[in-house]
């Protein structure tokens, strides 16, 4: 273990030793060459040759008695300022070789073109005191490009509030759970949200019951995953659309159809963050992240190791903002999709929390756990809300029935319960599903 992490460190600080070691050896050489003046004022040949013959120790003794009455005071000034002067240029080779030695590493590393971004993003401040200090974590927003999808713009100026809305994306297999996902909206009185119609079907539902819809052109390549494709190919497709919306310079509030509004979620927005999130989580922990210990007793006294958890976000409930961290996340998302078979939000969630590591380079988006009783997904509600006489009085802003199969079930009834004021009617559901 120790032999190991002596060769890492070995390979890691590679170009800064090499160079340090030049650095040395010219120190060394200048420092001899001074030594030898200081001793051999009148040159090293002719010191050598008026040397008495035998042995070293006596010229020693030679170079020590005969300093005090063959040196003027002057000589030793001349050689003094020399030597300062010579130790000078010693130093500013010794900074020339430590900086060509960082630029190396700088250039390796591809830092300087980070470097470049971080100062174009702002003008570079001084820390200021302490407590006083907070680092950025509201990413600019991209500037806006019409020309990505004119339409699409279109729409969006008439639908968004705010720069704005809520987006689904629905097919015909989701079309009862659609209905009631966007009574819940209206009845709420959320005038920004629009359906993204992945079939004929759907659109035209959506246009007989006066709800926003976008089709996509047929002809735009990637539609026919959404006619044909299973749920794998569909996710995939939700992070490329949404793409658009944030080009657009859209904040979109992607939503799942499973998902009941009981309030404007947009007033219980931070916005501070590239994705703010609902969670899977279903307490304080889980769902805000701990220090979860692993024991494993033959370590002994190190047997304790401690790890960072947070259960993961909700892929089908999220705020995305139009920042560069948030697209390049999509396409992320997108591109790993589209290589392999995954689960969607598991890609979404590794893209999101995985820090860079040799041979991967982190997303490092800011992101923000949305509160998980006023954003409740359906393990809370049947698991804690429904059963704790003080939690059953809150009031979420959606309940999002993700834990579940019977969704449509249960999604009617949240609705009567938080709406209708049935107070039975979560009773004769079971915590989790029934097989
Ligand atoms: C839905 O309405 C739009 C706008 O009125 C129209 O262009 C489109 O053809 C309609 N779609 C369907 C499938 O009826
Ligand atoms: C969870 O955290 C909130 C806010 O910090 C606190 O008020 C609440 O009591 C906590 N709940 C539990 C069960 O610990």
């Amino acid at each position: 273990m120790a032999g190991r992490r002596d060769g890492l460190l070995a390979r890691s600080n590679g170009s800064p030793s090499r160079g340090s070691r030049i650095a040395m050896a010219v120190a060394v050489g200048v420092l001899l060459g001074c030594v030898c003046a200081f001793l051999y004022p009148d040159g090293l040949f002719r010191s050598f040759s008026t040397l008495p013959s035998h042995g070293q120790d006596s010229a020693a003794d030679w170079s020590l008695g005969n300093s005090a009455k063959c040196e003027t005071s002057e000589r030793t000034n001349v050689l003094k300022s020399e030597l300062a002067s010579l130790s000078q240029k010693n130093e500013d080779l010794k900074k020339q070789v430590m900086e060509l030695t960082t630029k190396l590493k700088l250039a390796e590393q591809g830092k300087d073109q980070a470097q470049n971004q971080f100062v174009a993003l702002g003008e570079r401040r001084k820390a200021g005191p302490f407590g006083t200090v907070k680092s950025l974590r509201t990413n600019p927003t991209v500037v806006l490009d019409e020309s990505v999808n004119p339409r699409l713009a279109k729409i969006l100026e008439k639908v968004a509030v705010r720069k704005e809305l809520i987006v689904a994306l629905a097919n015909s297999n989701v079309k009862d759970m659609l209905e009631l996902w966007f009574q819940n909206i209206q009845r709420v009185g959320i005038p920004n949200y629009l359906v993204v119609a992945l079939d004929d079907e759907i659109e035209r539902f959506c246009n007989s019951s006066k709800v926003p819809v976008y089709r996509r052109n047929p002809d735009e390549g990637i539609d026919s995953i959404g006619r044909s494709g299973g749920n794998h190919a569909v996710s995939g497709l939700k992070f490329r659309i949404l793409r658009e919306f944030l080009q657009l310079g859209y904040s979109v509030l992607l939503s799942d159809v499973d998902i009941i509004y009981l309030q404007n979620p947009f007033d219980h927005l931070y916005r501070d963050s590239d994705v703010e999130s609902m969670s899977d989580g279903h307490n304080n922990m889980t769902a805000y992240g701990y220090d979860d210990v692993f024991d494993e007793p033959s370590m002994g006294w190190a047997r304790y190791a401690h790890t960072m958890r947070i259960w993961v976000y909700n892929s089908g409930f999220f705020y995305i903002r139009p920042t560069f961290p948030s697209i390049e996340l999509l396409d992320r998302v997108a591109d790993r999709l589209a290589r392999q078979k995954s689960w969607d939000q598991a890609v979404f969630n590794e893209e999101l929390f995985f820090p860079s590591h040799p041979g991967y380079e982190g997303l490092h988006a800011s992101k923000r756990t949305m509160d998980m009783y006023l954003f409740m997904n359906s393990k809370v509600l049947f698991k804690t809300v429904r059963k704790d006489a003080h939690l059953r009085r809150l009031k979420p802003v959606i309940v999002h029935v993700n834990y579940h199969p019977e969704k449509f079930a249960r999604m009617k009834a949240v609705v009567d319960f938080f709406v209708n004021g049935k107070q039975d009617a979560l009773d004769p559901f079971p915590d989790g599903s029934r097989y």
